[in-house]
């Protein structure tokens, strides 16, 4: 059975990204975010997304009122209650996603599948502080979300195959194609990325050539649309950090050590992009 109605909790890029395309599939959405700020920034992009697209003639303004009409924001968690589908976007750290999964274990009903749209985090993990380790679910969007085409779908160790068949379809709904994924850390995606992120960081720190350098070498040389730092600052370090920190801790391999640059950058507040300074300045 489709899924109808989706409660995306986190407003940053990601969550922005998902609550674009589920609006756009037609689905109800409740977006939630511990901080008003950025569910305020959040609906600002997407009117801007879509005004965008109106511009474009690939809809009329009927169509973004439509659109924007599916989009409720809320502060309250217990609205999730009254989705069929949640899907976590907040920040790359157990403990974090683990309390927010106990408390929606508490508000909703027995049906909802619990959704985490972690970059690398053991989904098996995160269902065990639930009741309901066979309604969770890892369905990892790839950023910018509108844009790529991937998710991920890992199931942890009780996920059942109806909730497995209903991510499938509901990803091929918003236009993605899913790839099933085993739950190891880092998926697929991370843990062929983000090694060779953390190795252009070293490349940098050991001052073999400076962040221009390695992007022009990786862009020219080998084609990517993105050079790693600049794909760095996009994704942010910080989850950067996290995801090699999941990797190497997971593991226990050397080969994923991240590199001291990349931990001073995140301590110094050098984000990315989302922070207006990472490898580069964003004005
Ligand atoms: N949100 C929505 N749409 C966006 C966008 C964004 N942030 N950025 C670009 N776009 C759209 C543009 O509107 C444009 O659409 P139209 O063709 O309809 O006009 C299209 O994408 C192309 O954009 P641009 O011409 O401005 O720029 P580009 O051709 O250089 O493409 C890019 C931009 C798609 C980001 C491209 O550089 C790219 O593919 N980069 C690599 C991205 C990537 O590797 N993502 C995976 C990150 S890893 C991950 O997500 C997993 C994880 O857990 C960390
Ligand atoms: P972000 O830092 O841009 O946004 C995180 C948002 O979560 C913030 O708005 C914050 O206020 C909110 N938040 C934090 N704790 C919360 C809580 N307890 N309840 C409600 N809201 C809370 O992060 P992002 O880049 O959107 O990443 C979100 C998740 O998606 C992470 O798990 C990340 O690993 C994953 N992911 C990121 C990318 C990427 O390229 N950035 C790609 C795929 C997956």
């Amino acid at each position: 059975m489709s899924i109808g109605t989706i409660m995306v909790i986190g407003a940053g890029q990601m969550g922005r990204g998902i609550v674009q395309v589920a609006a756009e599939a037609g689905k109800q959405v409740r977006w939630m975010d511990i901080s008003s700020a950025m569910l305020g920034k959040g609906i600002a992009y997407l009117d801007q997304q879509l005004e965008r697209s109106v511009a474009k003639g690939i809809r009329n303004q009927d169509d973004k009122s439509a659109i924007l009409s599916q989009v409720q924001l809320t502060a309250s968690l217990q609205e999730a209650s009254e989705c069929e589908l949640v899907i976590e976007a907040i920040a790359e750290n157990m403990s974090v996603k683990q309390a927010l999964f106990r408390e929606l274990d508490e508000v909703c009903t027995e049906g909802t599948i619990l959704a985490t749209n972690t970059s690398s985090l053991p989904i098996t993990e995160i269902a065990a502080v639930t009741s309901r380790a066979s309604h969770v679910i890892g369905m990892h969007f790839m950023n910018p979300v509108p844009v790529m085409r991937l998710v991920e779908v890992i199931r942890g160790l009780e996920t059942t195959q109806t909730v497995y068949d209903s991510i499938v379809q509901l990803s091929l709904e918003l236009g993605k194609t899913p790839v099933e994924v085993q739950d190891f850390p880092g998926f697929v995606s991370n843990r062929i990325l983000m090694p060779m992120i953390n190795e252009a960081v070293f490349t940098v720190y050991e001052g073999v050539a400076t962040a221009e350098a390695v992007d022009t070498v990786m862009k020219l040389g080998m084609r990517h649309p993105m050079g790693p730092l600049e794909l760095a600052d996009l994704i942010g370090l910080d989850t950067c950090l996290a995801i090699m920190d999941i990797l190497y801790e997971g593991f226990k391999d050397s080969k994923y050590r991240p590199c001291p640059l990349l931990r001073k950058y995140v301590k110094a507040g050098r984000l990315g992009r989302k922070s207006g300074q990472g490898f580069y300045t964003y004005t």
